[in-house]
């Protein structure tokens, strides 16, 4: 991994997106960085290695040119990049807990890291419990009895866009011997840092708004202690779920429109959340730019603006949510987030039907939207006629 002069602190975001890991293609001068579509390297001479490079699990230079950037975005030490958000999830797990130990969950965690802990990670010994972590004495105190490895937080978290303070929760988490890692999916880098806030490593799934275009499936790790890097790298190419080149190409060339995109999801959002605030079919808006939510003031704390998320509840219940999200026609009906085209889905029923029956089962009524970045007044409309 080259230096650049981009790294220098004080570089703005923008600018880190299109240009740190991504200089000018020595060979030929290409602006952007090459798909090098190849699993191995010659060598010049036996362990004769061009730049470290020997075969494509263990590193290839798009994937490189990915990390360094995604380094960069966070403030943090190091990158890696995964096949997808659940493989940097599992690698990092496993890089960092041993059977015994235990990890606090929030209380509304995206479905599928509840899934990984709660059938996957309990088979081989590594404990969860989940706590509504907007209620910092309850993580306290399940820190204090359970002395977790990880505190696992996610912000704004998915699908009920609640806040969770991460300086105040790093302050507890390193209180108690434990690692605050932040699932920083939601917000995207150019909205929050969480490792500049105290948070210890940060992890994304890619697929989102960092690649922006709903082309590719990726995940991060970054981590700001250097000292966790070799173990990450080590079972990274052990168990081999790595970003693809033409995946690392993809999700970098999403990163570049990263800010201006974000901008748009911000400034569409807030106008879809005052739209059915007032809307007499909506029980409630759940947005955090909104004065009257809760986290109202530490989204402002920590975060740039309040992101492209917007979960709603229908005052008529679940037959009600279901039948709004089948009615929309520019909002298309599916998973995901995060992408330039607003979607809409059905939490209970779809992105997180897995938590059913559990403490983390969400509420029947809650629609979510991922607000994209088409012309509001398109969107707006849309709603409108969806809601009757
Ligand atoms: C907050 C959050 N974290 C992690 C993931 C998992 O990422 P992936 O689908 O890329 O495996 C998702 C996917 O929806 C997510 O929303």
């Amino acid at each position: 991994m080259t230096a650049s002069p981009l790294d220098a602190e004080g570089t703005g975001f923008a600018t880190l997106a299109i240009h740190a890991g991504q200089e000018p293609d020595p060979l030929t001068g290409a602006v952007v960085p090459p798909i090098y579509q190849t699993s191995t390297y010659k060598q010049d001479g036996i362990g004769g290695t061009r730049g470290g490079y020997e075969y494509s699990r263990t590193a290839n230079p798009t994937r490189t040119a990915l990390e360094t950037c995604l380094a960069a975005l966070e403030n943090g030490a190091r990158a890696f990049a995964f096949a997808s958000g659940m493989a940097a999830e599992d690698c990092l797990i496993r890089t960092l807990c041993r059977p015994g130990d235990r990890v606090l969950l929030p209380g509304d965690a995206y479905g599928g890291t509840f899934r990984l802990f709660d059938k996957v990670m309990t088979a081989w010994g590594v404990e969860y419990e989940p706590v509504r972590q907007t209620d910092l004495a309850a993580v306290a105190q399940a820190a204090a009895r359970q002395r977790p490895r990880l505190i696992w937080a996610e912000t704004p978290t998915n699908p009920l866009l609640a806040l969770v303070d991460i300086r105040a929760l790093a302050a507890l988490a390193h209180e108690h011997g434990a690692l605050l890692v932040v699932d920083n999916t939601f917000a995207s880098p150019y909205l929050q840092r969480p490792l500049d806030l105290g948070a210890d490593i940060v992890v994304h799934s890619t697929t989102k708004y960092l690649g922006g275009h709903s082309d590719v499936v990726g995940g991060a790790i970054v981590i700001k202690d250097p000292r966790y890097a070799a173990d990450l790298a080590f079972l990274q190419n052990a168990t081999g779920a790595v970003a693809g080149p033409f995946d690392a190409w993809l999700t970098l060339r999403g990163i570049k429109t990263l800010a201006v995109r974000m901008d748009r999801h911000c400034s569409n959002a807030a106008r879809v959340a005052q739209a059915l605030r007032e809307h007499p079919a909506v029980a409630s808006v759940l947005y955090p730019g909104l004065p009257g939510h809760p986290g109202h003031d530490i989204a402002k704390s920590q975060m740039r603006d309040f992101g492209g998320m917007v979960s709603f509840r229908l005052a008529a219940g679940e037959e009600q949510a279901v039948e709004v999200c089948a009615r929309t026609e520019l909002f298309t009906l599916g998973e995901s987030l995060g992408g330039v085209e607003s979607l809409i889905e059905h939490p209970a029923r779809m992105t997180h039907a897995s938590a059913a029956g559990s403490p983390l089962e969400v509420p029947s009524d809650l629609v979510r939207l991922s607000v994209g970045i088409e012309d509001p007044a398109d969107l707006l409309a849309d709603l409108e006629r969806a809601l009757g």
